[in-house]
C-alpha cells in the first residue's frame, strides 16, 4: 500500500511517499481503509525527532487522525464490523501504524463510527482537534453555560471546534483570527464577537465589548506571545488554558494574584482513559446533533504531505488541513 514514510528526522522534505507492506490487525485491533487524514502541528514537531512528548522509532508513518471504512478486524473486536464508516483518533493508541497512509491499524478504542452525513474529510478533522477543544473547555476550564469565553486563536483546527462547542454549550464566545477569511469562519462557527488577536493596544476594545469584566475563560493558542495580555483581561477568578505555546514569555504573577486567576496547562497526551472515553462520547453526540461542523481549509493529496507540514506552520489558518488518500 501507499504510505508516507520517514526514515530520518528533519524538515518537511523527509516526508516521502513509498510502497509499504499492509499492516495486519492483532486481537482487539482494527484496520481502516483511509480516505482522508488530518494534519496536526504536533506531527511537524515529532518529525524533527526533538519533541518532548514522543520520539518514534524510525522508520515510521506519521498521523494520528483519519477517516475511512473498516476493512479488517482482529479477534475480540465486537463494536465494529467490516464496512463501517469510521473516524480514527489514535493519539493514545498502544498501536498506531500511522494515518498518512492508505490503511492504518490501531487499537479498536481509537476507531469510532462516523455518521453518514459527515464526510471523510470532516471525520479526519476530529481526532486531536476535537478532543483538545473538549478537554480545554470542559476538563481544564470547567466552562459553564452563561460564561464568556475567549478563544484566542480561533481560526485553526482546534480553535473553530472550540468556538462551536463553547457556543453550543451556552457560552458567549469571542474568537480571534488574523485574516478576513479566518474571521468569517470564526463568525460562522458561532462567535458573538470576532477580533484580531489581542495585543496591548486592543485591550480597551475587548474590555468595552464585554462591559469591562473580561472573559471568564481564555483558551490560549500562542501563550508565549499572549499570556501577559490574557492575565490583564481575564475576569476575576477566571481560567486561562494554555493549549499552544512556542517559546518563553515574562509575566507579572501579581496579575494572577490580584484576580485569583488560574493558568492551566493542557497536553492531550495526559488525558486519562475515562476522560478520553467521555470526550469521544461527547464528540459523537455533538456530531450527530449538528453542534460540531468541522471546517476544511485545504485538501492536499497524500503525496504532498511535505507541503501540508509547511503550510500548517507557515500559513495563516482557515480551518483544517487534510490529506486526501485515493
Ligand atoms: N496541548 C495540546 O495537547 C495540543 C493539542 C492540539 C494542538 N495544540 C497546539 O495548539 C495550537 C493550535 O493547533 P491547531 O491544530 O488549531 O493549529 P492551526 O490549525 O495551525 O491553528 C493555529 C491557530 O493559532 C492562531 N494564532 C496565530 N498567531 C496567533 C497569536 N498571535 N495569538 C493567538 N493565536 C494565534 C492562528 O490564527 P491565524 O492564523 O488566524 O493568525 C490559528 O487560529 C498549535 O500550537 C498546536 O501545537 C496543542
Amino acid at each position: 500500500m501507499k504510505a508516507i514514510q520517514i526514515i530520518e528526522f528533519g524538515g518537511p522534505e523527509v516526508l516521502q511517499c513509498a510502497e509499504v507492506a499492509e499492516p495486519t490487525p492483532a486481537p482487539n485491533e482494527v484496520r481502516v481503509r483511509l480516505f482522508a487524514a488530518g494534519v496536526n502541528p504536533n506531527e511537524t514537531y515529532i518529525r524533527t525527532g526533538t519533541y518532548s512528548f514522543y520520539i518514534p522509532e524510525l522508520p515510521y508513518t506519521p498521523g494520528f487522525d483519519g477517516a475511512g471504512v473498516v476493512d479488517a478486524i482482529g479477534e475480540g473486536v465486537t463494536h465494529l464490523h467490516v464496512g463501517d464508516r469510521v473516524f480514527v483518533a489514535a493519539l493514545l493508541a498502544k498501536r498506531n501504524t500511522g494515518t498518512y497512509a492508505q490503511k492504518v491499524v490501531c487499537d479498536e478504542t481509537a476507531v469510532h463510527r462516523l455518521p453518514e452525513s459527515i464526510s471523510f474529510e470532516k471525520g479526519a478533522s476530529l481526532g486531536i482537534p476535537a478532543l483538545t477543544a473538549y478537554r480545554a473547555l470542559f476538563h481544564r476550564a470547567k466552562m459553564k453555560p452563561g460564561e464568556t469565553v475567549l478563544i484566542h486563536g480561533a481560526s485553526g483546527g482546534v480553535g473553530l471546534l472550540a468556538v462551536q462547542m463553547a457556543k453550543g454549550l451556552g457560552a458567549t464566545v469571542i474568537g480571534t483570527a488574523s485574516t478576513e477569511e479566518g474571521k468569517s469562519l470564526v463568525k460562522a462557527s458561532g462567535a458573538t464577537h470576532v477580533l484580531d488577536h489581542i495585543t496591548e493596544a486592543s485591550i480597551d476594545k475587548i474590555m468595552s465589548l464585554i462591559h469591562e469584566r473580561g472573559p471568564d475563560v481564555i483558551i490560549e493558542f500562542l501563550a508565549n506571545v499572549n499570556l501577559e495580555t490574557d492575565l490583564k483581561i481575564i475576569a476575576p477568578y477566571g481560567r486561562i488554558v494554555v493549549v499552544g505555546n512556542r517559546g518563553s514569555i515574562e509575566i507579572n504573577p501579581r496579575l494572577a494574584m490580584m484576580k485569583e486567576a488560574d493558568i492551566l496547562g493542557l497536553a492531550l497526551w495526559n488525558v486519562l482513559p475515562a476522560e478520553y472515553e467521555e470526550s469521544l462520547h461527547a464528540v459523537e453526540a455533538f456530531l450527530q446533533s449538528g453542534l460540531l461542523h468541522p471546517e476544511i481549509g485545504e485538501v492536499l493529496p497524500l503525496e504532498d504531505a511535505n507541503k501540508a507540514h509547511e503550510q500548517i506552520i507557515e500559513k495563516k489558518a482557515r480551518g483544517k488541513i487534510i490529506l486526501s488518500v485515493d
